[in-house]
């Protein structure tokens, strides 16, 4: 595992690694994401000094690109981390100190705080539902909760030949408490999709998918791509066929921004 990457116990890292470096380099989530946080964040943006909380950082770098599209004052933003992969951490404090001021860094949640965002980007497949229960009364007034995630409009996980083995959640499973959030009438939600694309062009030739391929799928299904089953490997096909036959090669999935904020 090295400091720019992401630790995730449960499975082999050095393949997921791989897989998440070619997914990066073929997607262009990231943009997407960031352009409509920008769009939300408006408010966010009034408010100084921020407290801004970030859930699961990971190394970091995403940290970063939200902060900086706050367009805040570094010695203005103060910043928690939790992140329970240690070397992370350690690289996402580094990372960060030209971005904010690092008040807090730990595998665990902070006792309670009121914080004006939170951030918890791409982590909610680790975390239970009614984490965001807590969380939400973390929140100041009129403080704002960001949560980014892919949905089940993805094709890796949703098709029929690759669901039973695709172990990675959506934003469905957060539907429940964002309806007992609403019910309170002390939130206001609202729920942003975007379109991303993953460019698959070249991972696959007459043989079937490359190693490369096969690491995008095993990234996808959160799965050691070396251990895939042939069930899966035949399923990509009809994927593959399809993104070339409609988008020049492109697969398009759906991921989602929840909007949180507090009112009262
Ligand atoms: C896909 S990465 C996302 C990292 C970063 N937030 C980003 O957007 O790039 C998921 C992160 O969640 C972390 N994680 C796993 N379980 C967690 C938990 N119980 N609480 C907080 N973070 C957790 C992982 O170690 C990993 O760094």
């Amino acid at each position: 595992m090295t400091n720019s990457t992401y630790a995730l116990e449960s499975k082999d890292s050095s393949t997921y690694e791989e897989g998440y470096e070619i997914f990066l380099k073929r997607s262009n989530f990231r943009e997407r994401i960031l352009s409509k946080f920008e769009e939300l964040s408006v408010d966010v943006r009034t408010k100084v000094p921020l407290k801004v909380f970030d859930v699961g950082c990971g190394n970091g770098e995403m940290t970063k690109k939200y902060l900086q599209l706050l367009k805040a004052n570094p010695e203005h933003i103060g910043l928690w981390l939790t992140e329970p992969a240690r070397t992370s951490l350690e690289f996402a404090v580094d990372n960060l100190r030209k971005e904010a001021t690092v008040v807090y860094a730990e595998e665990t949640f902070p006792s309670t705080q009121d914080f004006d965002l939170i951030i918890a980007s791409y982590v909610f497949y680790h975390l239970t539902p009614d984490t965001l229960v807590n969380l939400s009364k973390q929140l100041k007034i009129h403080g704002s909760m960001a949560i980014m995630m892919g949905t089940s409009d993805n094709p890796f996980k949703t098709h029929p030949g690759l669901v039973s083995s695709a172990n990675h959640g959506s934003t469905d499973k957060l539907q429940p408490i964002l309806t007992i959030l609403e019910q309170t009438s002390d939130f206001k939600i609202s729920r942003h999709k975007v379109e991303t694309l993953l460019d698959i062009n070249g991972l696959k030739n007459d043989l079937g998918l490359t190693d490369e391929g096969k690491m995008l799928l095993g990234f996808s299904l959160n799965k050691n791509y070396s251990s895939l089953s042939e069930k899966a490997l035949s399923a990509v096909d009809e994927i593959y066929a399809e993104a070339f036959e409609k988008n020049a090669g492109k697969v398009k999935s759906i991921h989602e921004i929840i909007w949180i904020q507090r009112l009262k």
